[in-house]
């Protein structure tokens, strides 16, 4: 069947108390990357990064796919027609959206319905939380097509994955289901297709709960410190806190004071109530 999806429907979002779901919505190509769901996906993060409605944003997809990765029509074989110039122009709008959800101002959740397979490994690992169907199947489908994964797919899979079970994975082709994703370590935990949107709406709720500013600056600081020597992380994560005490000053002392003199919660226990910190 013929593409007909206007760009501006091949992404859909609706926001729901403070949670952003937001979905590829090409369910009849399976939510493949296309150059133009691409670049409506950027156009709708950049919309929804900075609004005082949104405190966490969940991507996950329409119908039975999260996404089968890139479009092998129009992602690669119309771009290559076009040249090198083509080819670099949508890996341009793909890794562009999917860097900004790597950095973004709040937290991720990829909510995985159903197939993920390739391309779709960037967007999985740029969302801090992912929490996948039991039902679901991952792969890095590209040695079956004759190329290797790229787009970050073999990083991905060999950031997240032990090294044995990233080397198997990408060299055969087979697919996991989500469970088997949850205990390889590519998300972090699979339920039953029927329970994952309450599942992934709780795991929400918990980060809605948190300093906003403390939650950018524990993510960014958990990508960050991976490359890093000790010393140096240990050096970056003391200027991280000091920035952070520069723009939200009141929130250490309010998060100590709601322990230490008006006793009405336990860091260890749970968050100090975030509403009643002065801006
Ligand atoms: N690129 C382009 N088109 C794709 C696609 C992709 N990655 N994935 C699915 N489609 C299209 C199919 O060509 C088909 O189009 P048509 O209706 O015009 O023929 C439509 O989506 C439905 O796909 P279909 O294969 O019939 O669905 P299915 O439910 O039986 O199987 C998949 C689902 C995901 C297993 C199968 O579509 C597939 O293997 N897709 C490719 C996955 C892949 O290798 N992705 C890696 C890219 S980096």
């Amino acid at each position: 069947m013929a593409e007909v999806r206007k760009e501006e429907d091949t992404v859909a979002y609706e926001i729901v108390d403070r949670i952003a779901w937001v979905k590829f919505n090409r369910p009849e190509k399976r939510n493949c990357m296309s150059p133009k769901l691409n670049r409506q996906m950027k156009r709708v993060i950049d919309e929804l990064e900075f609004r005082d409605d949104v405190g966490v944003l969940v991507l996950t997809g329409e119908g039975t796919a999260w996404s089968a990765g890139m479009d092998l029509q129009e992602y690669f074989r119309d771009s290559a027609a076009e040249g090198l110039k083509g080819v670099r122009h949508s890996q341009r709008e793909a890794y562009t959206w999917w860097e900004r959800l790597r950095w973004y101002q709040k937290p991720t959740i990829a909510m995985v319905n159903g197939w993920c397979f390739g391309g779709g490994y960037g967007p999985l690992f740029s969302c801090d939380l992912a929490y996948a169907a039991e039902e679901a199947q991952f792969g890095l489908s590209e040695i079956n097509w004759g190329i290797l994964p790229g787009g970050g797919a073999t990083k991905v899979a060999q950031l997240l994955m032990p090294f044995r079970k990233a080397m198997y994975h990408a060299i055969t082709g087979e697919n996991l289901t989500g469970k088997e994703a949850a205990e390889w370590g590519l998300v972090n935990e699979a339920v039953p297709a029927d329970e994952l949107k309450a599942r992934v709406t709780e795991v929400a709720n918990k980060l809605l709960e948190k300093n906003p500013f403390a939650i950018k600056a524990t993510k960014d600081a958990v990508r960050r410190v991976g490359e890093m020597t000790y010393d140096n992380a240990e050096d970056y994560l003391i200027r991280a806190q000091e920035s952070l005490d520069h723009f939200d000053s009141e929130a250490r002392k309010e998060g100590t004071r709601q322990f230490l003199d008006e006793k009405s919660y336990k860091p260890g226990l749970g968050s100090y109530d975030v509403n009643k910190q002065k801006r």
